[in-house]
């Protein structure tokens, strides 16, 4: 039995790499995992949850979809329960960014070159980029997608200890300023009308107003071109 993913979980398997060993934090349903051990991509996943029911979700779709074999369930507060082994690809989907930031922060293990971060943040995914910036982080590779008419990014990071100004246009669309596609430029025209509606809680002689012109203006570039 098969079922398909939406745009948004589709993008973060796309990232995934073949062969990989997985964690799917805050993995509620499983879908990922599910549906990646289906269609033969990993070679183990731990779906993960800090929350019980969601991991009893979790559990019976491994179960329905016969999976069991390849993926396994743990209750853990971000990745504070799984060994440092246990996982070369991390996704962190469907969570706010401060909070994906905030896992991130205190697992040490992910400082390693060899592990890559697919991060789908719902919301501060300025706060998240800047975070991973001045935390040895690089970004390597970024997509975006609509699903159900909402645009959302994906992004792959990895680890190798170079401490990276953020620049502003970066912090708040990061890759995207380079990808010409419609999705990019449905993600980036969101992005602006957020930072323009904060616009209007500033003084207009005050510094951060002046730095978020700056950056709608890139924007409204972007978005026209
Ligand atoms: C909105 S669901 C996202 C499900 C799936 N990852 C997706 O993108 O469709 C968020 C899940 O994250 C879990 N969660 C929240 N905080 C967490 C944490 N600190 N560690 C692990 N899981 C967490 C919640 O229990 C919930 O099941």
């Amino acid at each position: 039995m098969m079922f398909r993913l939406d745009e948004r979980l589709s993008l973060c398997a796309e990232f995934v790499r073949e062969g990989t060993r997985l964690a799917d934090v805050g993995t509620d349903h499983a879908y990922l995992p599910v549906w990646l051990a289906l269609n033969g991509k990993i070679r183990s996943a731990v779906a993960c949850d800090v929350r019980v029911g969601p991991l009893e979700n979790a559990k019976a779709n491994i179960l329905r979809f016969g999976v069991s074999n390849i993926v396994s369930t743990a209750l853990s507060d971000g990745l504070d329960n799984l060994e440092p082994d246990s996982a070369d690809d991390i996704v962190i989907a469907g969570m706010g960014g401060e909070l994906t930031a905030k896992i991130i922060m205190r697992t040490q293990w992910l400082r390693d070159r060899d592990k890559r971060l697919i991060l789908q943040p719902m919301t501060r995914a300025d706060a998240l980029r800047l975070f991973l910036c001045e935390n040895g982080f690089c970004l390597q590779e970024e997509k975006a997608c609509v699903s159900a008419r909402k645009s959302y990014s994906v992004m792959v990071w990895h680890y190798d200890g170079q401490i990276r100004e953020c620049q502003d246009v970066f912090r708040y669309i990061g890759l995207l300023e380079q990808d010409d596609s419609d999705e990019a430029r449905q993600y980036i025209a969101v992005i602006n009308g957020k930072l323009k509606k904060k616009l209007l809680g500033f003084a207009a002689d005050s510094e951060e107003y002046a730095r978020l012109c700056e950056v709608t203006a890139r924007l409204d570039f972007l978005t026209r071109k």
